[in-house]
């Protein structure tokens, strides 16, 4: 099955034209994308950087989320609707975009890895969230939490350079 005649019909809505061909719309959502990214990746670094432990940074790993989370989940649905309006302006083009696969791709797998650390490795944070240095399942997972961000930037960035 294709998505083809799916991402035509996108395209063509009223939205989507008016952003693609009007001058000021596209450079206007996607600088309300990029601030909704900084504080998504500004968050997502701050929890890594504590998973990974380091003298730098001891906050309460709880604390954080309790502090910092919402505020990156509600940043994470503006990055979406935002994200969502810029690729519908081109939708085909973007959709066979290999920066834009690898996106998803890179989001897809730091979503699972949110969700296990979350599902497993949080279960005994209690125990260890005083602690300088984290179990190594907690900086295992702040290494590839990190590594899948910085892939979601940089190939963020590289859409425009392949489109
Ligand atoms: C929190 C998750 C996301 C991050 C970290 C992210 C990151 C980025 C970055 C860094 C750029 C380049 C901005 C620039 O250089 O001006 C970008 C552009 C873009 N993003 Fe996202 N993005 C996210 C979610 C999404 C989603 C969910 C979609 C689609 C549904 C999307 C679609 C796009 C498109 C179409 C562009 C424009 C590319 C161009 O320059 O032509 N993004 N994103």
């Amino acid at each position: 099955m294709t998505l083809q005649p799916l991402l035509a019909a996108l395209e063509a809505q009223p939205f989507a034209q008016a952003i693609r061909e009007g001058t000021f719309l596209f450079p206007a959502i996607e600088c309300v994308h990029v601030l909704a990214v900084v504080i998504v990746v500004g968050v997502v670094f701050l929890m890594d950087l504590r998973l990974l432990g380091g003298r730098a940074h001891s906050a309460s790993l709880r604390r954080l989320l309790a502090d910092a989370v919402p505020c990156a989940w509600t940043a994470f649905a503006v990055a979406l609707v935002t994200g969502f309006l810029l690729f519908s302006s081109s939708a085909t083009t973007y959709a066979a975009n290999p920066a834009f696969q690898l996106k998803f791709v890179a989001m897809a797998a730091a979503g699972l890895n949110m969700a296990l650390f979350h599902g497993l490795g949080l279960k005994d944070a209690a125990t260890w969230d005083a602690a300088a240095k984290p179990p190594r399942s907690a900086r295992i997972a702040g290494l590839v939490s990190l590594a899948c961000w910085v892939v979601v930037v940089a190939s963020g960035r590289w859409i425009g350079f392949l489109a």
